[in-house]
Formats: C-alpha cells, sequence, structure tokens
C-alpha cells in the first residue's frame, strides 16, 4: 500500500483533513504531520476531537512567531519527518505558512507533491496566503481546484497538467454532517437566538487585525446592526482589540463574543443566521453553499464566482458599506453551487490512486 503524507497546521486545515482523512485511509497508509502552527485547544485539539481526525504521527509544535521564523522552524523540523517517512505523495491543504512549508520539503526531497484547493489568487502579493499559494502552485505535481475559476487561472499561467477541478472539500463535510448542522439548536440556545434573527461575524485576517483604522471600522458596523451579532474572536483578534484597548468596543451595542467555536456550532449558527459579516475564505464559501447573504471585509475576494453571482458583497473596512451592503441586499435569484456538491474527496483519492 502506498503512503500518503497530510501535511496540516492551522485550523481551516483540520477541517479540510476531515473531509479527505477517511476516504484516502480506503486506499493508501496515511501519515499525518501537524506543524503545530494553531496549538490553543480551541484552535486545534477541539477539531480533531469533534471531527474524528486520527491523531497526528508527528506534531512540529513549531508554535506561534514571525512568519518566517515560523517557517523556517517548519522546514527543519519537517525536513527530519519527510526524510524519514519517505512517503510516495505529500498532500498539503490551501494556503498558510505550513502549505508553504511543505511544499518546499517536499520538492527538496523529491516527493510528488499535491495542492488541495489550488489555483485562488487575490492578485495582491501583500496577503500572506497569496504567496504561499502562488509558491506551492509553483512546485505542486497535482492540482485539485475547488472552482472552474481556480482551473481557468492555472491555465492563465501556463499550468494545465495533473490540474483537476474537483469541488471544495469543505463542502464534503457540510454534506456529511448536514443533519446535525440543519436540526443542532444547542449552539443557537447558547447565545439566546433564534433562527434568521441573527448575524455571524469573523474577523482573523492579518490586514483587518493588525490595521487599527481597519479593525475599528469592521468593530463599529458589527456594533451598528440592526440584529445580535455572534462574534467567535480569533487569539490574533483577541490580542489586536487588547493591545489596542478596544475590547469595551465589544461589550457596546448587541455583539455576542466568544471564544472560538467548533465545527458543528459554527456550521449551525451560519446556516441559521440572517447573514454573514467575515473576512474568512472558508466561511465565505460556507456562507455561500447555505445561500446565505455574504458580507466580505475585503476588496478582493478568492471566490469570485460567489460575489459574481450577487450571494458574497466586497464592502473593504468601511463601516458605511458594510451596514449599506447588510441595508440594501437582495436575494439572487441564480446559485449555480460553483464550489462543488461533496464529492471533492472521491475525487482527489481516485485520481491519486491511479497516478501514484
Ligand atoms: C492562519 C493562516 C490563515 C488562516 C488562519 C485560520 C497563514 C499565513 N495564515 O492565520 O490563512 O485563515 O490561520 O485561523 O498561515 N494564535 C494563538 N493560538 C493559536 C494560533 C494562533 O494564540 O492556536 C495567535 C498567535 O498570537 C499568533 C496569531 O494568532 O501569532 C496568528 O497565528 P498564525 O498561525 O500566525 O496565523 P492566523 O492568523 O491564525
Amino acid at each position: 500500500m502506498k503512503t500518503i503524507l497530510s501535511l496540516v497546521g492551522a485550523r481551516p486545515q483540520f477541517i479540510k483533513l476531515a473531509a479527505l482523512s477517511p476516504v484516502l485511509r480506503r486506499e493508501f497508509k496515511e501519515i499525518i504531520v501537524h506543524t503545530g502552527q494553531h496549538y490553543d485547544y480551541k484552535m486545534s485539539g477541539l477539531f480533531f476531537q469533534e471531527l474524528h481526525i486520527p491523531e497526528p504521527d508527528f506534531n512540529l509544535e513549531v508554535g506561534s512567531a514571525s512568519a518566517i521564523s515560523q517557517i523556517a522552524r517548519m522546514l527543519v523540523s519537517l525536513e527530519e519527518v519527510v526524510s524519514r517517512v519517505r512517503p510516495d505523495c505529500m498532500v498539503v491543504f490551501g494556503d498558510t505558512n505550513s502549505t508553504l512549508a511543505g511544499a518546499l520539503v517536499a520538492t527538496k526531497l523529491g516527493i510528488p507533491l499535491a495542492h488541495v484547493e489550488a489555483g485562488l489568487r487575490a492578485f495582491d502579493k501583500t496577503i500572506p496566503e497569496e504567496t504561499n499559494r502562488l509558491v506551492t502552485d509553483v512546485l505542486s505535481d497535482y492540482f485539485f481546484c475547488p472552482t472552474a475559476s481556480a482551473v481557468e487561472l492555472l491555465r492563465k499561467e501556463g499550468v494545465t497538467k495533473n490540474v483537476y477541478n474537483v469541488g471544495d472539500v469543505m463542502i464534503d463535510l457540510n454534506v456529511r454532517f448536514e443533519a446535525e448542522i440543519k436540526d443542532n439548536r444547542s449552539a443557537l440556545d447558547r447565545f439566546g437566538v433564534r433562527p434568521n434573527e441573527y448575524y455571524f461575524a469573523t474577523c482573523h485576517r492579518a490586514s483587518n487585525t493588525e490595521d487599527t483604522g481597519r479593525l475599528i471600522q469592521i468593530i463599529n458596523a458589527l456594533v451598528a446592526l440592526d440584529k445580535p451579532v455572534i462574534f467567535p474572536v480569533h487569539p490574533r483578534t483577541r490580542k489586536a482589540l487588547e493591545a489596542l484597548g478596544m475590547e469595551y468596543l465589544l461589550n457596546s451595542g448587541s455583539v455576542l463574543v466568544s471564544d472560538p467555536l467548533p465545527y458543528i456550532a459554527t456550521q449551525s449558527l451560519i446556516f441559521h443566521a440572517a447573514g454573514v459579516l467575515t473576512d474568512s475564505g472558508g466561511i465565505t464559501k460556507e456562507a455561500y453553499y447555505y445561500r446565505k447573504h455574504g458580507v466580505v471585509f475585503d476588496t478582493k475576494v478568492e471566490w469570485v464566482e460567489t460575489v459574481q453571482e450577487g450571494w458574497n458583497q466586497l464592502t473593504g473596512a468601511d463601516t458605511a458599506a458594510i451596514l449599506k451592503a447588510v441595508r440594501e441586499w437582495q436575494e439572487p435569484s441564480f446559485h449555480s453551487q460553483c464550489v462543488g456538491k461533496g464529492q471533492a474527496s472521491e475525487a482527489i483519492v481516485g485520481i491519486l490512486k491511479s497516478a501514484l
């Protein structure tokens, strides 16, 4: 049996691994390596438990640092592990620092590299994730694209070999847990809200949390909305607010703040929300999947179809624009389900099985 090394490190990658891993294990021996980029229980261990992801075989425990130091630590530790395991293929997910480290180590050690969520571009190299995905796609051997536009972007870069539009693996989980997500009301009860009578918001991108002006614009919009806002706060955002002495903003209006939430609770809160406000790529497409209005605190998004179809709107970090978008949005008549229908993991494993 061939061996695949799955490399993860940050919260959205645990969710993607939860989708792929059980399918992968039907055909391959899987070795899971966790870089330790995310380490808080609520950002990491909780997801392994809740989504029944097997314990990682290796944890590199790199922790937090500047991006360069973090990647450097990953490279050194990962080289050791990959040299020892010598997998037949390494699978990396998305666009985090862990993804980039995995791509470099696999390539330097001559291990075939498969990129899940290939081909996404924001055309802005100041976004940390953009450089991660650009380098990863230059080095990859197998490109598992989540959308048709991702395939097209790779084609424009001259990449056409081993490029597959498989849909988004995160949607596989939305489908797998559909009943629990729809029926679970405990998350709503915890916040004392009823379906369609609240908004769900998140904010964690460096461009928003490390720019005081932008962060204030976003928080000001949340506190001014016409319904309660459930706002699970990423550790990065909490630290930014604390450093600025801005926690008081969170106690004004009807913002219901919490620690990071588990997977099913988050999905239920998105599913039952009147609308979603976020800078997360994952939540942007989940809101789209559930046919919710999504306001994105950014001027670009990788999930272009969701904006073209009118489900997501780009407002930037601008209080007035955010409030206007929420007030004036009309539900579009068209929804192409462009992020896939929940078969991505099956497709990926089928392709790898015949290729390796
Ligand atoms: C990373 C990814 C981002 C992804 C996000 C999901 C990169 C460049 N970015 O961003 O694409 O959307 O994960 O959450 O890889 N922290 C903790 N505890 C943790 C993890 C982080 O307190 O368990 C704090 C630390 O102060 C750390 C900061 O959050 O410095 C940022 O963490 P980091 O992993 O560098 O980036 P994210 O913002 O989480």
